[in-house]
């Protein structure tokens, strides 16, 4: 069993992140009698040798706190550093013997990566708001990310109420439409635009036309955030320092073409970071709290080159390659039910 167990938090951040580090922290030194080193910033904290010693008081507090007070960061060992070769140091000086690394497919990869080349234990916990992991059923922060963004549509709703106008709402998810489906049908609506499916203008225009001569004078309209632009509104594609395709902004090419068509006065909210930041919500913390106690036990158990994923109603481990190998879209039952509504 390891002695010390190291814990990073990688990628962008997410709502629950710190309910993970609190539960690793205290099932590793209370069940386990483990020692636990935080690592901060990411991958770049085992690079540059940056981290601190967790005891049970540094993670009281913290379960209902957004963000992570480990830090993260987008930096890799492997587009940035050596390889195993720069995070070998850090690990060694501080005598850990097992690493849990929380993040995103991309995170997981290079974890896989590290895995390979050196064998070094690691046990990987998937997180992202975008629920498209596709190795495990949920993933924590996407709770969280829809119930904000449900609050934003019904808000947008009532103030929609007394204008004629139609209002479109962007939200994030990358390629996939989890978020925007979810929210989307707890919000009430009236249209769901996901990457997963073709979107037909003229047919929108045509449901809206049709609501709007019905005596309903608004329409909200859910975007996500990967919809392709339409052909003649093309958006240019914009990458951040890490090379990251940097996504938002296409309900500002969508609104003119259904404010042309529909003649309707039409107004964007693009609700971008606010769906990561702030408190998760209760379920999104207990399942990260099970994410967090799951991995300690794998890793106290000796396993290595795993991830934890969440099926059905028990946690179980899986290939870490299974993390990364493939990325979930929404089902067409979901949207098949979605659709019931656009009237
Ligand atoms: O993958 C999570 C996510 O929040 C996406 O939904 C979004 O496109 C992206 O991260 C935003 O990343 P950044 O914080 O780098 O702008």
């Amino acid at each position: 069993m390891p002695a010390v167990l190291g814990v990073l938090t990688a990628g962008g951040d997410c709502p629950g992140l710190n309910a993970v580090v609190r539960a690793v922290v205290a099932r590793g030194i209370r069940t386990h009698d483990m020692e636990v080193v935080g690592i901060l910033n990411g991958w770049d904290g085992l690079m540059e040798g940056d981290s601190r010693s967790l005891d049970r008081d540094d993670v009281r507090g913290i379960l209902a706190r957004g963000g992570t007070i480990l830090g993260t960061s987008r930096k890799d060992p492997y587009v940035h550093g050596d390889g195993w070769r720069s995070v070998e140091r850090t690990l060694q000086s501080n005598g850990i013997d097992a690493l849990i690394v929380i993040g995103g497919d991309g995170t997981l990869q290079t974890a896989l990566h590290l895995h390979q080349d050196s064998g070094f234990p690691i046990i990987g916990v998937p997180k992202t708001i975008d629920n498209d992991i596709a190795a495990t059923d949920i993933t924590f922060g996407f709770d969280t990310a829809v119930q904000i963004a449900t609050e934003a549509i019904d808000r947008i709703a009532t103030t929609a109420e007394s204008h004629n106008r139609i209002m479109l709402v962007e939200v994030m998810g990358r390629t996939k439409g989890w978020i925007a489906a979810y929210s989307g049908i707890a919000g009430g609506a009236d249209m769901i635009i996901i990457p997963e499916i073709d979107y037909d203008l003229d047919a929108i225009t045509d449901v809206i036309r049709r609501r709007h001569r019905h005596g309903h004078n608004y329409s909200v309209v859910v975007v996500g955030e990967g919809v392709e632009p339409p052909p003649e509104r093309k958006v240019e594609s914009r990458m951040d320092a890490f090379g990251f395709e940097r996504l938002g902004g296409v309900a500002y090419a969508l609104a003119p073409e259904l404010e042309e068509r529909t003649g309707f006065e039409t107004r964007v909210t693009v609700l971008g970071h606010l769906q990561r930041g702030g408190t998760p919500t209760a379920t999104d913390r207990v399942l990260a709290t099970r994410f967090g106690v799951a991995a300690v036990d794998m890793a106290a158990a000796g396993q290595s080159g795993v991830m934890v994923a969440a099926r059905g109603t028990e946690m179980v481990s899986v290939p870490l390659g299974d993390g990364c190998a493939e990325v979930r879209g929404v089902d067409a039952q979901l949207y098949d039910v979605a659709q019931t509504f656009f009237d």
